[in-house]
């Protein structure tokens, strides 16, 4: 089955070992395309230099909620300098995580969320977010840049709150999440949203989909993303292959 991760992070620690080997196989497996995304500014280096190394992989650039401290004038112009590599194609990931009390307070989240929306917008790039228990402060900062539009990640809201970002033109991001035993939420949403606004992604090495739950997640699995979001919609999982590959092509401008 033909699959475009959306959103991957091959530059991660648990992929040291045998990177080389892993990348080399998804492209003997059918995995057309993927955009890694960084979490750190050093993230953002490694993404871009995973994209010009490997052409069917794409780089986003930016700096997690959790790192907001780290986003200051300096950062923001490296980020932007990143951005000159034709092989990035978006601004992320960004946005907000209160789920964990370490993490930076909101003030400090709110503001690194809004300086790379400025960047996003600025750049005409599009925008990957990252909301974990923030959907309300995120939806206000998603509404104050109206030229923008992205893809919300691995999307943990209500009905309520995909209308909200489908309104706002925004793509719902779908992990193995949607896969597990007791997900009820994620399966109510995936009704919801139309097939031409849905992405799929891994979010590896975490979020793997059952049966690999808890195992380090890499991007053919997201064959049992799709075929559950076929059985969801109760259509044939190759639409479902095709359609999210020609919506991730169409947001990362990708002919
Ligand atoms: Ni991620």
């Amino acid at each position: 089955m033909k699959i475009f991760d959306s959103h991957a992070h091959y530059d991660d620690s648990s992929f040291d070992e045998d990177r080389n080997k892993v990348i080399k196989e998804l492209k003997h497996n059918d995995i057309l395309g993927v955009l890694n995304c960084g979490a750190s500014l050093q993230g953002a280096i490694e993404s871009v230099k995973l994209a010009e190394k490997n052409d069917f992989f794409y780089a986003a650039v930016g700096i997690h909620p959790e790192y907001a401290y780290t986003v200051n004038n300096e950062n923001i112009l490296k980020i932007r300098q990143l951005a000159k590599s034709e092989k990035v194609r978006a601004i992320g990931e960004i946005g907000l995580d209160y789920y964990y009390e370490e993490n930076p307070p909101k003030e400090v989240q709110r503001s690194a969320f809004i300086n790379q929306m400025e960047l996003a917008r600025d750049l005409n790039l599009p925008v990957i977010i990252h909301d974990r228990d923030a959907h309300k402060d995120t939806l206000d900062i998603l509404k104050m840049f109206p030229q923008v539009i992205g893809v919300v990640h691995c999307f943990s809201g209500s009905i309520e709150f995909a209308r909200q970002c489908l309104n706002l033109g925004y793509y719902i991001g779908f992990t193995g999440v949607v896969t597990f035993k007791n997900a009820k939420k994620i399966v109510d949403v995936a009704k919801e949203v139309p097939l031409d606004r849905m992405l799929v992604e891994t979010d590896c090495p975490y979020m793997a989909p059952v049966p690999y739950r808890g195992k380090r997640n890499r991007s053919e699995y997201i064959e049992y993303i799709i075929e559950k979001i076929a059985e969801i919609k109760e259509i044939n999982p190759e639409e479902v292959s095709y359609q999210t590959i020609s919506n991730i092509k169409k947001l990362i401008n990708i002919k």
